[in-house]
């Protein structure tokens, strides 16, 4: 990631731009209620962001002027529908510098992406004995599916090695590497450790030891956290989903180089994905048509186009900044709790923290923090291979997003010294 910086760079500018960052809170309605009387103190980002007012009011304006179904109504009203989800597909490929639209498939969320890629790429051009490669961060949705393979053709799944600070050992992954490695998927900022991996350095590793070896870039964490050019990092195929990008749920995206889109056959049959269908055969549509099957989530598609045109409005590099900031304070504040033990120091994060209590397990530390108004993540965070190398069951996480204020960070800690009155 271009603009991921230290988290040891002095900040000069948090002060004077308090009122900036007010503002950008107050685009998000939910932080206008309140809780017990207090302030929402939502540090769930990474699990899914809040909506800002804008994206609410594209969905509901969509829904009641202009509802028709798209692709299939020669009315007024179907074309509008068309163009606004063709023109969101436009915005995905200029935010993550794609080089044309047609490169875009619209999908649930980054696991039916990544299910994608898996179950057409790899049940087409992988066979037995040819080995994935993954790493010990990835979430269940860059794992499962390629288990899924390993039952179904006899692929072999080997992991990259973490660090002790939560980085990646890349001479680990060179020693991974081998005639029979087909295919390196690796996820872009780990959501439990928040340590942003050189993804570019990874997919060259890979296409320096063999040109023809594919790289997919699981990148739900980072597309919210600083600007992606898809291009620069080289990969083959690159995985998001709209409801960390304060977008809607129900729709993620799939980039892929097109040539390698147009070498793969369908992942899922039915309408919007045929050009011919009869009784004995059917003929498919190009990418990335030929991967939507089915009436997609067209308005949501549509209101990821304004949660786009909204962080881009505010600047990734100014969210970056500003989450950098924030990473920065909490790491600080957070000193102030005895018994904390935390996972995930690499030198470039993004903002997330885990941690554990010595003196309180994190589900009840989470209970807690809930009376208190603090909404964070306690769990595995759909990481249980790496919780078992951490040798914890769970840890608590809390992570940011640009509407995250220093009091929500401050209401955290308030919570964390009540629960060890309680629990210690
Ligand atoms: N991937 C989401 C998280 O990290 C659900 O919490």
């Amino acid at each position: 990631m271009a603009e991921a910086a230290s988290i040891n760079k002095p900040n000069k500018s948090a002060g004077k731009n308090m009122g900036v960052y007010r503002a950008w809170r107050r685009d998000f309605p939910i932080f206008a209620k309140k809780i017990g009387g207090k302030d929402f103190a939502f540090l769930d980002t990474a699990s899914s962001s809040q909506k800002p007012r804008v994206v609410l009011d594209a969905m509901r304006h969509s829904m009641e002027d202009h509802y028709a179904n798209i692709h299939r109504g020669l009315y007024a009203y179907s074309h509008q529908t068309t163009n606004d989800f063709e023109a969101a597909r436009k915005k995905v490929a200029d935010f993550i510098v794609a080089d044309s639209d047609k490169e875009i498939v619209f999908t649930r969320n980054s696991t039916e992406a990544i299910n994608l890629v898996a179950q057409s790429w790899g049940r087409a051009f992988l066979e037995r004995g040819d080995e994935v490669i993954l790493t010990e961060m990835e979430h269940h949705a860059n794992i499962v599916p390629w288990q899924i393979l390993q039952d179904q053709i006899g692929i072999v799944l080997k992991f990259i090695k973490i660090n002790k600070d939560g980085t990646l050992d890349l001479d680990h992954f060179e020693s991974l590497l081998n005639e029979r490695t087909k295919f390196v998927s690796v996820v872009h900022v780990s959501n439990s450790l928040g340590t942003v991996n050189d993804v570019k350095q990874i997919t060259h590793i890979a296409k320096d030891f063999y040109s023809q070896i594919k790289v997919l870039v699981d990148g739900s964490q980072a597309v919210v956290h600083s600007a992606v050019n898809v291009k620069d990092i080289g990969c083959d195929f690159y995985a998001f989903t709209g409801h960390k990008l304060y977008g809607p749920t129900g729709i993620g995206v799939l980039w892929g180089d097109y040539e390698t889109l147009e070498s793969m056959p369908p992942y899922q049959g039915g309408g919007d994905m045929i050009e011919i269908v009869s009784y004995t055969e059917s003929l498919f549509k190009s990418a990335p048509a030929r991967f939507e099957a089915g009436t997609p989530a067209f308005v949501e598609a549509a209101g990821l186009g304004v949660a786009i045109d909204f962080v881009s409005d505010i600047g990734l590099s100014n969210i970056h900044a500003r989450e950098q900031d924030l990473l920065r304070y909490a790491n600080e504040k957070l000193q102030e709790v005895d018994g904390l033990n935390f996972f995930g120091e690499a030198p470039k994060k993004a903002g997330i923290i885990s941690f554990t209590a010595d003196w309180g397990h994190p589900s009840d530390v989470s209970m807690i923090l809930d009376q208190c108004g603090v909404a964070v993540r306690a769990g595995h965070h759909c990481c249980m291979p790496l919780m078992d190398i951490l040798g914890v069951d769970a840890t608590i996480r809390a992570s940011f997003g640009l509407y995250t204020m220093e009091e929500d960070i401050d209401a955290l800690v308030d919570g964390l010294h009540k629960a060890k009155e309680m629990l210690g």
